[in-house]
């Protein structure tokens, strides 16, 4: 095995690209339950790929069949149901881990210096898995694929001068047709999977090179051993690989039960109008994207004009990628920032959440007014950022990692 090994490193770097990312990547010793989430982040990404090359073998990408395709994988093709489900119900998992990942960063200034590239190739990651996300739904050709797909195509029209040509190019048709079907299956299934993985490995090649952050926010690499090595680290391998092992059961539990009992999530996860195919002359009653887009969605709502609501959105979203530049704090944990940080952190979120649920009724006056209230809190805390946290009292950061 050595001798092997010893032919193949003298043609490829393995035994390095070992050590330098697992084995002798030293990663701080206190990490806690919020870093389960960059692993299960990459579980969840090989699962939509396994079993979405699966679905693509039985899948059929034009208007006249795709619905009954899927329905065929549902019915009649062994383990059709529990692939197509997995897929599912991965993709809303997909949400609720990239949200909890961005949280922590959220929490501990990991988009400080020097990981800000970390954060802004996490935030194309986000982009792209949104634009995935997006396309992935058109193509089981139900009543809300067509009608979603609608509504967000549509956007687009409000852009002055050339916004209604833009619509048709992205639609490659006068309306959504199976032109457009085609184009967003092969951008679904080939363009945007290689696009996040290449992005995924920029991400934690950007990540190693750097190291990780941790709890505290403490840079480990201060104090070293006489080999070199942190005294606040540890190897990723064997220790987190086997940590992680703990994350991936339990997420396993859960993610499971929900596939196998509760895979429709009462209409969240799988939309009640999916059920019946698209049809370009019924509007259903209520257009509502899934769930991980409603925040933005309530935030194009807030605003009256389109065109401006169309704008709110994609600030909603810019905003996000110069966090790094926002915050002038000189500390990174919210463990020791002063409490002007913890409440405008708690604010966001609240406002994320409310926004998100907004997003999924139909809007009324009272609602369109909190949507608004929210989203202007929402913009608050990123554009406040710079003062509040170069004003506040922060405190003592402590020379090691605790606990
Ligand atoms: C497919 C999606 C993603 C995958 C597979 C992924 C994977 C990972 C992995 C494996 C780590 C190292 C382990 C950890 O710290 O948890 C990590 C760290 C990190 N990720 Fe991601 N990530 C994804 C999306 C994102 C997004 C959307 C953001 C934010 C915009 C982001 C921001 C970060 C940051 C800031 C770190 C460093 C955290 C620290 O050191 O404290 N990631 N990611």
């Amino acid at each position: 095995m050595s001798k092997f090994m010893d032919w193949v490193d003298a043609r490829f770097p393995a035994t390095k690209m070992w050590e330098d990312h697992l084995s002798k990547y030293y990663a701080p010793k206190n990490f806690n339950f919020f870093y389960f989430f960059g692993s299960l982040a990459l579980l969840v990404l090989v699962n939509q790929i396994v079993t979405g090359v699966w679905l693509t073998m039985s899948y059929t990408p034009s208007a006249e069949e795709a619905f009954a395709s899927v329905e065929y994988i549902m019915r009649d093709v062994e383990y059709g149901s529990i692939l197509r489900l997995l897929h599912s119900t991965g993709a809303s998992a997909f949400f609720i881990v990239v949200y909890l990942h961005m949280f922590r960063g959220l929490l501990y200034g990991s988009y400080q210096k020097p990981r800000e590239l970390v954060w802004v190739f996490g935030m194309l990651i986000y982009l792209a898995l949104m634009a995935e996300a997006f396309m992935g739904y058109l193509l089981p050709w139900g009543q809300m694929s067509y009608w979603g797909a609608q509504v967000i195509i549509s956007l687009f029209g409000a852009i002055p001068v050339i916004g209604n040509d833009l619509t048709q190019w992205i639609r490659g048709d006068y309306l959504i047709s199976g032109i457009t079907l085609n184009r967003f299956f092969a951008l679904h299934v080939v363009a945007l999977p290689i696009v996040i993985l290449g992005l995924v490995v920029l991400h934690v090649l950007a990540l190693h090179e750097v190291g990780s952050n941790n709890p505290d926010g403490v840079d480990i690499k201060k104090f070293k051993d006489e080999n070199g090595v942190p005294l606040d680290g540890i190897a990723f391998h064997p220790y987190y690989t086997v940590k992680d092992i703990v994350g991936v059961v339990v997420f396993l539990f859960i993610f499971c039960s929900i596939v196998f009992f509760f895979p429709e999530m009462g209409g969240y996860f799988l939309e009640k109008p999916n059920f019946e195919v698209a049809n370009a002359f019924k509007t259903p009653e209520h257009i509502a994207p899934v769930w991980y887009f409603t925040p933005f969605y309530a935030i194009l709502r807030a605003i009256p004009d389109k065109l401006m609501g169309v704008i709110a959105m994609g600030a909603s979203i810019a905003m996000l990628f110069v966090l790094p530049w926002l915050d002038r704090s000189p500390v990174k944990s919210m463990r020791y920032k002063g409490w002007l940080s913890r409440i405008w952190l708690w604010v966001f979120c609240i406002c994320f959440v409310i926004l998100g649920v907004l997003g999924v009724l139909a809007p009324t006056p009272e609602r369109t007014l909190l949507s608004q209230v929210c989203t202007f809190l929402y913009f608050a805390y990123f554009i406040l950022m710079p003062f509040y946290t170069r004003l506040e009292k922060t405190k003592p950061v402590p020379e090691r990692v605790t606990g």
